[in-house]
């Protein structure tokens, strides 16, 4: 059965530095489409968290493609070791589960592959509709499927999933105050109203995991909110890895919800 590491290779998500991308970039988009993508990373790079600026990079990643393979895949593929290293943990706890949400599922190279390992159903959810359309083409079995909403307002009725996952992606919507790549990132109310509005939809005794990098304390700040919302941490992992400008550390946290 086809694992992790073969369905990467599959899907084009192979592990490059920035550097190395950018210099592919450059030797292979055109002008007009080496400004258009120059234009998204400058203001998704350089401005104080905005979301439409983040919203658009996503846009212009999706939308741009080298050989064929859409700059979001060169994308995931900085993070390849990353997801090597955090799929097969959350696998093996959301396995027996009957009904999976993934939120912010981006183009769903993860929730896809989830798919393709679990008996039960996977609904992926995200705020961007053309990273949407890609995940849905990408798709390759049926108890996947995808839907556009927000963590905020996640449209589900309370106590819904046997498991949530919300991998990566609560640091957007706005905890960076000096640019995405600035290290001042803090936790902040936020945070903490997307993790309360996941547990919402997580049944008794049901799963949530939370995975993110982590800064200046987060990681802690996250395991509190989770316990603040009924969720008893059940495990706690850090996994170092290859990052594409520095080598990272992903923390996944994985909680139960009380009665
Ligand atoms: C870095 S990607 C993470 C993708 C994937 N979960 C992973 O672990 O690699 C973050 C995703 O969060 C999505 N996102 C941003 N704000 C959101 C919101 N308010 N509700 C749902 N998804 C959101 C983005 O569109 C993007 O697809």
């Amino acid at each position: 059965m086809l694992d992790i590491g073969q369905y990467l290779d599959e899907e084009s998500i192979v592990f490059n530095r920035w550097n190395d991308f950018i210099s592919r970039l450059d030797s292979s988009l055109n002008d007009q489409d080496r400004s258009k993508f120059q234009e998204a990373l400058t203001n998704y790079q350089n401005t104080p968290w905005n979301f439409e600026y983040n919203q658009r990079w996503y846009d212009v990643l999706s939308q741009l493609e080298i050989d064929g393979v859409p700059l979001i895949s060169y994308i995931w593929g900085l993070d390849r070791d990353q997801i090597e290293k955090t799929v097969p943990f959350i696998l093996n706890h959301i396995q027996g589960s009957g009904l999976v949400l993934d939120v912010g599922a981006g183009t769903g190279h993860k929730t896809n592959f989830y798919g393709l390992k679990l008996e039960g159903k996977i609904i992926g959810l995200d705020v961007n509709e053309i990273m949407l359309k890609i995940a849905n083409k990408k798709r390759r079995t049926n108890n996947v499927s995808y839907l556009r909403g927000s963590v905020f307002n996640l449209p589900f009725e309370n106590d819904l999933f046997d498991s949530a996952i919300y991998t990566n992606s609560i640091q957007e919507d706005g905890f960076w105050s000096g640019g995405v790549y600035s290290l001042y990132g803090s936790y902040d109310e936020r945070q903490s109203e997307k993790i309360k509005e996941l547990a919402r939809v997580v049944r008794p005794n049901g799963m949530l995991i939370i995975g993110h990098n982590g800064f200046d304390g987060f990681d802690e700040a996250v395991i509190q909110t989770m316990k603040d919302n009924r969720i008893k941490i059940k495990e706690h992992m850090s996994f170092n890895y290859s990052g594409y400008i520095n080598d990272s550390t992903n923390h996944v946290t994985v909680g139960i919800k009380q009665d």
